[in-house]
């Protein structure tokens, strides 16, 4: 009996052992030859590369940079060898069962999006064409004018051709901007159509100045080089006039509406405590000197 325990025990140890050493991560045929349903495409590449920097490069690294943690086993670049000796339905899998350190992302990740996680990965395949190339950037020109009448804002993009010629910039996002003391804030964006112009209607839910006024500014992707335009005082908002002074936070919620009488009470307050006090350190001193005498 004692004999078949230490038997058990040893053989268990030893396969434990051997388990945990097993570098090769093999997937069975029927898994590994699954097609990826998601198509090759940037839109989906990008999107995998958005999920694999949220979730994936804390502990496999940069693309190409072997920075990985130092696990056992180190968990390989995307652009190894070792991961690209797998097949897309084995690193399918692998992201979805996980193993030993390896996380499963079954339960976090859908599984359209762990299928772009693969896209993303096979851009670095060389057997692939990469989709993800970092272009140098484009010089670009922005004109804009406001609408006040239909509170619009129409610009107009051109980039710098390879001669050094501005021609007309289509199909590309430009983003209007809120001018604020520190910064600008993001109201929306538009896209140029063939003749790279664009044109964006200012929503009702955009509040400017007493006057109804703001100061946008027009601003483009980071892969291109532009001077950001600023169109100042556009009206193209309603009015922002308080509706109610007894709402919350309105009555003292800036400098401008502060009124008078506010004012002078909290004044008259702020004196009277302040008077209170100076009453009372009065009267200690008065009984400190009754004490001496
Ligand atoms: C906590 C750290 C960690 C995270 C997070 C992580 N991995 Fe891994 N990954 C590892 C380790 C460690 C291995 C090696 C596992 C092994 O071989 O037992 C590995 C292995 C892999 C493999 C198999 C490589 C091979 O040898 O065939 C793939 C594919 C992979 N990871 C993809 C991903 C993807 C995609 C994500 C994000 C969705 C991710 N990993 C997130 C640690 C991690």
């Amino acid at each position: 009996m004692r004999n078949l325990i230490r038997y058990i025990f040893i053989t268990l140890l030893v396969f434990s052992f051997l388990n945990s050493n097993s570098q090769e991560w093999v997937v069975a045929d029927d898994i590994a030859s699954i097609q990826n349903p998601s198509p090759y495409t940037l839109q989906n590449v990008n999107k995998g590369k958005e999920l694999y920097l949220k979730n994936c490069k804390s502990c496999h690294g940069d693309a190409g940079k072997n920075n990985a943690l130092p696990l056992v086993p180190i968990p390989p670049d995307v652009t190894s060898a070792q991961m690209h000796a797998n097949s897309e339905g084995a690193l399918f899998h692998k992201i979805t069962a996980g193993r030993g350190t390896m996380p499963q992302f079954e339960t976090s990740i859908s599984e359209d999006d762990r299928w772009r996680i693969v896209n993303y990965i096979m851009n670095f395949n060389p057997a692939n064409e990469p989709l993800l190339v970092d272009a140098p950037k484009i010089n670009a020109k922005l004109l804009g004018s406001v609408n006040e009448a239909e509170k619009k804002v129409e610009v107009l993009a051109e980039f710098q051709d390879k001669d050094g010629i501005y021609k007309k910039l289509a199909n590309t996002p430009v983003f209007i901007n809120s001018k604020k003391t520190f910064g600008k804030i993001k109201i929306g964006q538009a896209t140029t159509d063939e003749n790279g112009r664009a044109v964006y209607q200012i929503p009702e839910t955009v509040v400017g100045d007493a006057e109804g006024k703001i100061d946008i500014i027009i601003s483009m992707e980071d892969n291109y080089t532009v001077n950001e335009l600023l169109l100042e005082n556009a009206k193209v908002c309603a009015p922002n006039v308080a509706e109610n002074l007894f709402d919350e936070a309105v009555l003292w919620g800036t400098n401008d509406r502060l009124q008078p009488w506010l004012l002078v009470s909290y004044l008259a307050i702020a004196v009277g405590a302040w008077l209170a006090i100076f009453y009372v350190v009065f009267q200690i001193v008065k009984i400190k000197r009754l004490g001496k005498e």
